[in-house]
């Protein structure tokens, strides 16, 4: 029961990661508050966790409807201690600067930065004369190595580690830290239909084998040892707990190495690995 009592809002909580976050922050005492485009699926995961969720229907690049969202929170339990900017989106193709589609551009960049700036903003607006409170952003390992993802997708998760960083220097001398969790390929419903759309013929099962082939840990591993959503709500509650109370600023990978692996490695430290061991 690291987070008791503690009052949690979690965007794009109504599936895959922030599914997982918003079920991993209640199991562990917190009121959460789950903000969506998705109205249905929301309301089933704030059923399926009980009394201490509610959902809010919030479009995060909506200035009015991230405040509408802090104030429910506020409303309702009379403060906020975390901030989980969740919700992102990617784009589709993209892959080639060639091929930049504006308008695709800037809608990643509205949801994915400017949706992350306004959760921030009007979170520490209520975190601040309380002298206390947690900010979270989902990024991804994007920033670690260029060309897994798409253009705009790429750079907004950049865009989003730069925010955080800002937010912890500013933010740092009120009690309040704000930290990154980077993420590699998991098989959420986003990232299967991206790939089923970008590679034709691809099932759902070969999506979900890219994804578990790009992080898992140990080369040749199954499906089951891949990065799982679990992964990433242990280290959200982590970082929204005391127990990270001196990290901030902080941008936690959490990709097993994948974007620290130099390619070369497939080829010939691989085989010395193999040989060695
Ligand atoms: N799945 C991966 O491989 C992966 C890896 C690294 C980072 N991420 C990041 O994790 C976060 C969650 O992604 P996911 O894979 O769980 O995808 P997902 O599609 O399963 O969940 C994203 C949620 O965000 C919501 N959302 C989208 N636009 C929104 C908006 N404008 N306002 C409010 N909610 C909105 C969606 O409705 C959805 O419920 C994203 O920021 C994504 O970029 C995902």
């Amino acid at each position: 029961m690291k987070l008791q009592d503690k009052v949690a809002i979690v965007t794009g909580g109504a599936s895959g990661i922030g599914e997982a976050i918003a079920i991993k922050f209640a199991a562990h005492g917190a009121f959460v508050i789950v903000g969506d485009v998705q109205d249905e699926l929301g309301q089933k995961v704030c059923a399926a966790i009980g009394p201490r969720a509610t959902f809010v229907h919030c479009d995060v690049a909506d200035e009015a409807g991230v405040e509408a969202l802090v104030n429910t929170a506020v409303a309702r339990h009379g403060r906020l201690d975390i901030m989980m900017n969740n919700a992102g989106v990617g784009e589709p193709g993209g892959r080639d600067v060639r091929d930049l589609d504006i308008r695709a551009f800037d809608r990643v960049m509205s949801v994915n930065v400017a949706g992350v700036a306004l959760g921030m903003k009007h979170a520490a607006r209520h975190m601040v004369p309380r002298g206390s409170g947690v900010i979270i952003n989902t990024a991804s390992n994007v920033t670690g190595a260029a060309g897994i993802a798409p253009l705009a997708y790429t750079a907004s998760k950049h865009a989003v580690v730069g925010l955080t960083r800002t937010a912890a220097v500013q933010l740092g001398r009120y009690g309040i830290r704000a930290n990154a969790i980077s993420p590699g390929a998991i098989p959420t419903p986003a990232f299967v239909r991206y790939f089923r759309k970008a590679v034709p013929g691809m099932d759902e099962n070969g999506a979900r084998a890219v994804a578990s082939k790009a992080t898992t840990l140990r080369y040749g591993e199954d499906l089951e040892s891949a990065l799982s959503v679990e992964d990433v709500a242990n280290a959200a509650v982590f970082l929204a707990s005391e127990d990270s109370r001196f990290v901030s600023g902080h941008e936690l990978m959490l990709d097993g190495a994948s974007t620290v692996t130099d390619k070369s490695f497939d080829a010939i430290g691989m085989m010395l690995a193999t040989a060695s061991s």
